[in-house]
């Protein structure tokens, strides 16, 4: 199965059907290899900054016989920038930074304009991403959490219209989790507090436990479904 994860799978069930997509930092390129190997989109894209990921995804395209299938193309360049505007309905951005894919994003307002969806799995940097969205032209249209091996992973899903307006325990905990409030999501509140309280414990006196507390306390309102 080429895109075998259950966190590959997900990015690949948030990728918009019959559309062409493009994966940016393919790395491995199980993606848009899988994608287009199991016929749901009609071409895809993996891109990715430097030489070697690209050799693994070529590799990958030659263990599924897309080595020179035009409905697969890998391309080495900086995040957007490969691609031409309308060239792709559906972009993915996932395992990177939060703050790296919103720079990604912000250099290439063009190709952004033109996508009907944007689907980012940020590692870090959650509220900045969704908080960024805006800025970018962008609003937020769906979420969802999966938790692989003890591992939270976030997919934020957005398309270019109008911002979605968030108050803080929205950009922090994400606002369609919390208005679903699924067993993944309620298993990672019960994490986040366990962690914050360590965090405040370690923090002492230091100016930063006043801020986690805030966030616990988000978080413990998420919980009992007060927030
Ligand atoms: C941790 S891997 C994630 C791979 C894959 N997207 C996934 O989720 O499994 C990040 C990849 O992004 C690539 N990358 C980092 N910065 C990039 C940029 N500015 N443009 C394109 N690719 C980039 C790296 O070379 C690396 O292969």
């Amino acid at each position: 199965m080429p895109t075998s994860t259950a966190r590959l799978r997900a990015l690949a069930d948030l990728v918009l059907p019959d559309r062409p997509m493009a994966d940016i930092g393919t790395d491995h390129g199980r993606l848009p290899a899988g994608l287009v190997a199991q016929g749901r989109v009609p071409f895809a894209v993996g891109v990715d900054l430097r030489e070697a990921p690209l050799v693994a995804a070529r590799a990958t395209a030659r263990a599924l016989g897309l080595q020179d299938d035009p409905r697969l193309s890998l391309r080495i360049g900086d995040g957007l920038s490969p691609l031409l505007p309308g060239e792709v309905a559906t972009v993915v951005i996932a395992g990177m930074g939060g703050l790296r894919i919103l720079d990604l994003l912000a250099a290439a307002p063009a190709v952004v304009a033109r996508l009907e969806r944007l689907v980012l799995q940020p590692n870090t940097d959650l509220p900045a991403v969704r908080a960024g969205l805006g800025p970018l032209g962008l609003g937020l249209v769906d979420e969802g959490l999966l938790i692989e091996r003890g591992q939270a992973f976030t997919f934020l899903v957005a398309a270019p219209g109008p911002a979605l307006a968030m108050d803080e325990a929205q950009l922090l905990l994400g606002p369609f989790l919390q208005a679903r409030r699924e067993a993944p999501f309620l298993d990672w509140l019960h994490a986040e507090e366990l962690r914050l309280t360590r965090a405040i414990e370690a923090a002492g006196e230091a100016p930063r436990a006043r801020l986690l507390a805030r966030e616990r306390d988000l978080v413990r309102r998420a919980l009992h479904g007060l927030a």
